[in-house]
């Protein structure tokens, strides 16, 4: 579908975006750029001074609001916080009938179902260069049409998953290139790394044909440009630092994935109890 008539088939919806972070903000900016009307665009953070400031100067200042308010008018919203921040997130708030699309690493279906309580669905997409770079590409869980409208819209190529681990195995993939930018790994390592995956998660054929092709692209980058690819894509706790991490210790890019998948579940562990404390402080 043309970039236009998808504008027009949300246009009277409004999308909301909270978190405008490293990926908030690569989100947005192609939105606005493909032709979604900025009173129709809502942007929350937590208040960084930083990022109110980054916001204005990406031309988004008259899209900023609270997320509380963002949470009663949005009927799509995109959360784009670390998972750390969901359970601070006022999520009562929500418009009912609205769908709440995830990209929190890890987090899954059953745990954002409790927090949300409506229509809750997972999205993982690449790094922000690749989006803002016209290489992104994101896969969902459960496939929802009006989610893939917006992701189409984005700019972003959107490959199935068709069971929830599937889209937590993409998650650890999409930090494979911004990875081998930065560390010397044996290429044999890796395909053998990412051919173990190829057999449980059919999605890493798509991913691996989209790692090979944007890879060349990125090899030219200067050192700089190669350790920001890395930050970007790095939320600070989360996956691509946890196999960093790995890598740098000497463990096998197996192994550096294994950690990757292992740091959603420990992610998840630490929310599902912070989730119970807190609702038994509630009673
Ligand atoms: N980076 C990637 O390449 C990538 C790719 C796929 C998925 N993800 C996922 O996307 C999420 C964000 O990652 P990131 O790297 O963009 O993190 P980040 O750069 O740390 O950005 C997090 C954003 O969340 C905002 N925030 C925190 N608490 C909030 C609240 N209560 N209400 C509204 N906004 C709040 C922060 O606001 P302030 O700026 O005001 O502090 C910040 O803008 C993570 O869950 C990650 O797993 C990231």
């Amino acid at each position: 579908m043309a970039i236009n008539s998808l504008a027009g088939s949300f246009s009277e919806s409004i999308i909301g975006i909270v978190g405008l972070g490293h990926l908030g903000h690569s989100l947005a900016v192609p939105l606005i750029k493909n032709g979604l009307r900025k009173d129709r665009l809502l942007i929350s953070h937590k208040g960084s001074e930083d990022t109110r400031r980054r916001a204005v100067e990406l031309g988004l200042g008259s899209c900023l609001t609270d997320t509380a308010s963002l949470m009663a008018s949005a009927d799509i919203m995109i959360i784009a916080t670390r998972p750390q921040d969901v359970l601070s997130l006022p999520s009562s708030a929500l418009k009912p009938g609205s769908l709440v699309i995830s990209c929190m690493a890890g987090l899954p279906l059953d745990l954002l179902k409790t927090i949300f309580r409506g229509d809750v669905m997972r999205m993982m997409c690449s790094g922000p260069d690749t989006i803002l770079g016209g290489r992104g590409i994101a896969t969902t869980f459960p496939a929802d049409p009006r989610a893939e409208a917006v992701l189409h819209m984005m700019g972003l190529r959107v490959f199935d998953s068709s069971f929830e681990e599937e889209l937590d195995s993409f998650t650890v993939g999409i930090c494979i290139p911004a990875i081998l930018l930065n560390i010397c790994a044996d290429e044999r390592d890796v395909r053998d790394a990412v051919g173990g995956m190829m057999e449980r998660y059919p999605v890493y054929k798509k991913l691996w044909g989209w790692i090979r092709e944007i890879s060349p692209a990125c090899s030219g980058l200067g050192s700089d440009d190669r350790r920001a690819s890395l930050e970007n894509v790095s939320t600070k706790g989360g996956i691509t630092q946890a196999m960093m991490d790995a890598l740098l210790e000497g463990d096998s890019f197996s192994l550096a994935i294994q950690r990757g998948m292992h740091r959603g579940r420990e992610i998840t562990d630490t929310i599902r109890k912070d989730l119970a404390v807190a609702s038994k402080r509630a009673v």
